[in-house]
């Protein structure tokens, strides 16, 4: 599919310049389509009905299902739904065992979802060591591999920075978690969508992916991915209708397979439309997704560089999809407010739910960075209005 399919598909994107998709993308009119189709046609529960929409709605979630493990080369057993990435991470941070001694390893640069759950393990007496990026946001395996001891249950990092774009040596990582034989989680939620993804090379036992970003899929929507064995490990965040086999007045049996850690209703809408959304990123293609990517990420990184004040963050051959900056003299939000002002720009500004890893980077003293963050979907032409409208702020306001 080309670029102009696909912005003909969101016309939200004729309105603004959305450079946001790290928050969030835009829905596609077939993801849209296929969510009203369920609420039209077959608005019915999953799973538990025996007539027929209701059994065609659980056929159209499980079929979403199956997209999402070939997707990522897994099988279907080994993806979990959830409601988004960060719960999909609170499943495991919940769900594993953790106990007094326990220790884990985190790098100083996620996003607070993928560190906060993990701190709050401290008040069962967990450890968590936390491992500093390089200046650029780029974790070192070795000092993953130095903080290892016995003690050492699992390892949790990002896949690509939310704040700064940068990718991380996932693979790596990945098989000294092996070597080590510690549990391994990777946080996707900028990867999925973006660049291929193969879950047998990640040597991961959970990846946490969202529904909503890269995938172009609708909000409320994200799974986990879990090897069998790890996933035997983890006990389910929600139980009741759905989780269980048998039920007695005195105990119950978890059920087999995902459908244990799905308790209650699902976003059966919001699934449906994941399904359709998977068919439209292989419409388009996820090596044209990156290609454009790459060189779009280029373009912004080396035209922010060249203004006047202006402070630019992380490697740029080494981050994908986004460009995080400061304009010195100028508050990050005023930055964003006047993107927004001049041309209708789409950005996030400030800490980016990530401040340590501001605090790493140096741009806490800023209150954080204004984050570009693009999609297939975004033209040559809106980054060059990004770049001029930023020389503006510069000339005017920078210091
Ligand atoms: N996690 C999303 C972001 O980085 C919301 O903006």
């Amino acid at each position: 599919m080309k670029i102009s399919d696909v912005r003909r598909d969101i016309p939200f994107l004729d309105e603004v310049i959305y450079l946001d998709a790290a928050s969030t993308t835009p829905t596609p009119k077939p993801v849209v389509d296929a969510i009203c189709d369920y609420y039209h046609h077959y608005n019915s529960n999953t799973g538990r009905g025996a007539y027929k929409t209701a059994v065609k709605a659980t056929s159209e979630v499980e079929k979403t299902r199956s997209k999402l493990a070939e997707f990522i080369n897994s099988r279907t057993e080994e993806i979990i739904f959830t409601k988004n990435t960060t719960e999909a991470i609170n499943l495991v941070a919940h769900g594993l065992n953790f106990k007094k001694g326990d220790s884990l390893i985190v790098p100083n640069i996620e996003h607070h979802s993928n560190l906060v759950p993990w701190l709050n393990l401290k008040k069962k007496g967990v450890e968590i060591k936390i491992i500093k990026s390089d200046p650029q946001g780029v974790v070192d395996p070795a000092s993953i591999e130095d903080a290892i001891d016995q003690n050492s249950k699992l390892i949790s990092i990002t896949h690509i920075s939310n704040s700064i774009g940068s990718m991380q040596p996932v693979e790596e990582i990945g098989k000294i978690a092996q070597e080590n034989d510690i549990l391994y989680l990777i946080d996707a939620a900028q990867s999925l969508g973006h660049i291929s993804i193969n879950i047998n090379k990640l040597n991961a036992d959970f990846v946490a992916f969202p529904g909503h970003k890269g995938l172009l899929g609708p909000v409320g929507t994200g799974f986990l991915y879990g090897q069998p064995e790890a996933l035997n490990e983890l006990d389910p965040l929600n139980l009741g209708g759905g989780t269980v086999s048998d039920v007695t007045e005195h105990d119950f049996k978890l059920t087999e397979g995902p459908a244990r850690f799905e308790g209650g209703t699902l976003n059966i809408s919001g699934l449906i439309g994941l399904g359709a959304a998977v068919d439209y990123i292989k419409r388009i293609g996820l090596d044209k997704i990156e290609k454009h990517g790459k060189k779009l990420t280029k373009m912004m990184f080396v035209g922010i560089s060249e203004i006047e004040n202006s402070v630019v963050y992380g490697n740029p051959e080494d981050i994908y999809d986004m460009v995080g900056f400061n304009i010195n003299g100028v508050n990050c939000h005023d930055v964003a407010k006047i993107l927004d002002e001049q041309n209708t720009i789409c950005v996030r500004s400030g800490m980016h739910c990530a401040i340590p890893a501001m605090r790493q980077i140096g741009a806490y003293e800023f209150g954080g960075t204004v984050r570009a963050s693009i999609h297939y979907y975004n033209l040559k032409e809106e980054i060059k209005t990004l770049i001029d409208t930023l020389e503006e702020i510069s000339k005017f306001l920078g210091s």
